[in-house]
């Protein structure tokens, strides 16, 4: 049977290719999985805009030049050479955009396994975990597509609030209600964030967006207030307030850091405009510090213990999850998109960043599937 990758130009990440390659014999110790769906958006692109200076690429490696970006979605067993994985069990985790991989497990447990393979054990472990779905807490078959789309976003989403919470939102709220001005706040990530700090006492939550995208914002409920990007005069230049930026965008930084002269804390968590990116050198205010979602999780992990920590994400997920799929009005709508040419027409759509925010595209490469 034939295996089917889609590639990426590692320079040009608008030049794709789909390959078939024969599957290659199982060794003993690996399972193959057919990986049966996965989710496509902008944190994936940002995974391949920065694949070479955080090691993205090294996850699934390609021939030079080429590279596989990881995504995170499903997949289920279907030959096994360990005693420990059963073909038919299904596995959340990080896979490939591909119809099938081979992975290696060790350390096997009740709750999954990680992936052994060499050339991804100096990858964090967060990555090369893989959820038995059968253990999963996080898991119910009907809401398989949004725990793709949302659930490594929302995790992130969670750390931020908590990370802000915990550093009193650097001084912001000390003298009234600080602002927390999010850019990108049409993304997910930057959804959920605000989602979580929407419950919090002494400070407004301010969603940051293109103009084509601003009712969309509004309509989430989650920010107070939802500016354009071309709109921040009419935030006093004064505000206490903190940047939380998902945008990457380094003129809106620069304009950000410049205008607000009470500004606080600047977070970097993404890079969205994938076109605008830039570094963030000499900018007047404090530093923009890149947010690094381990280490919040490895102090609440000491303060909290391990369970405590996976308690309270499991029940702000099932709040957020209840919003999200609200059926009288969904954040999120779903797309499937099946079968290579479909994968990389929604790969082109996802790049371009231009759609409809509403959407959530989950896409498969697995024959038969229906994403
Ligand atoms: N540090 C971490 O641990 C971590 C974890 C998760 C996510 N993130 C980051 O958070 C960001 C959001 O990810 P997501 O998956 O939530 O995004 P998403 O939902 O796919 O975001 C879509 C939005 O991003 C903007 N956008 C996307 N492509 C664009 C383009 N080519 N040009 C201009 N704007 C574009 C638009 O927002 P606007 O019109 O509102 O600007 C668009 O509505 C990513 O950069 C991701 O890497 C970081």
């Amino acid at each position: 049977m034939n295996a089917t990758d889609f590639l990426v130009r590692k320079d040009q990440l608008a030049v794709t290719e789909l390959r078939e390659t024969p599957e290659s014999p199982l060794e003993d110790g690996r399972v193959r999985l057919r990986v049966e769906k996965f989710a496509l958006t902008s944190n994936n692109i940002t995974y391949a805009a920065f694949g070479e200076a955080m090691n993205y690429w090294g996850f699934y490696p390609a021939e030079r030049g080429w590279g596989r970006i990881p995504v995170w979605g499903f997949g289920s067993v279907v030959e096994s050479l360990h005693p420990a994985v059963a073909v038919g069990e299904k596995f959340y985790g990080y896979y490939p955009m591909s119809s099938s991989v081979v992975l290696q497990p060790v350390r096997p447990s009740p709750e999954g396994f990680f992936d052994g393979a060499e050339h991804r054990a100096a990858l964090h472990a967060v990555y090369n975990n893989y959820a038995r779905c059968s253990a999963d807490p996080f898991y119910t078959p009907q809401t398989e597509d949004v725990q793709a789309l949302l659930r490594p976003l929302f995790i992130t989403s969670w750390l931020i609030d908590d990370f802000l919470a915990d550093n009193n939102f650097f001084g912001a709220s000390d003298n009234g209600e600080g602002l927390m001005l999010l850019s990108s706040a049409s993304s997910k990530t930057a959804y959920g964030t605000a989602f979580q700090l929407a419950q919090r006492q002494g400070i407004e939550v301010v969603g940051l967006t293109s103009a084509a995208n601003l009712e969309f914002c509004r309509s989430l409920g989650c920010y107070r207030r939802v500016l354009s990007y071309e709109q921040l005069d009419q935030i006093a230049a004064d505000a206490a307030c903190v940047y939380i930026d998902f945008a990457g965008n380094a003129g809106l930084r620069k304009t950000i850091h410049t205008r607000f002269t009470n500004l606080k804390y600047s977070s970097s968590i993404g890079g969205t405009h994938v076109e605008q990116l830039g570094g963030a050198r000499d900018l007047p205010g404090p530093r923009a510090t890149l947010f690094f979602a381990p280490a919040q999780i490895k102090k609440r992990n000491a303060e909290w213990g391990a369970d405590s920590l996976g308690q309270r994400l499991l029940k702000a997920w099932q709040g957020f999850v209840g919003t999200v799929c609200d059926p009288a009005a969904p954040w999120l709508v779903v797309e499937h998109h099946t079968g290579p040419d479909a994968v990389k027409a929604a790969y082109a759509a996802v790049l371009g960043g231009r759609g409809d925010p509403r959407v959530g595209h989950m896409l498969s490469l697995a024959a038969n599937s229906s994403a």
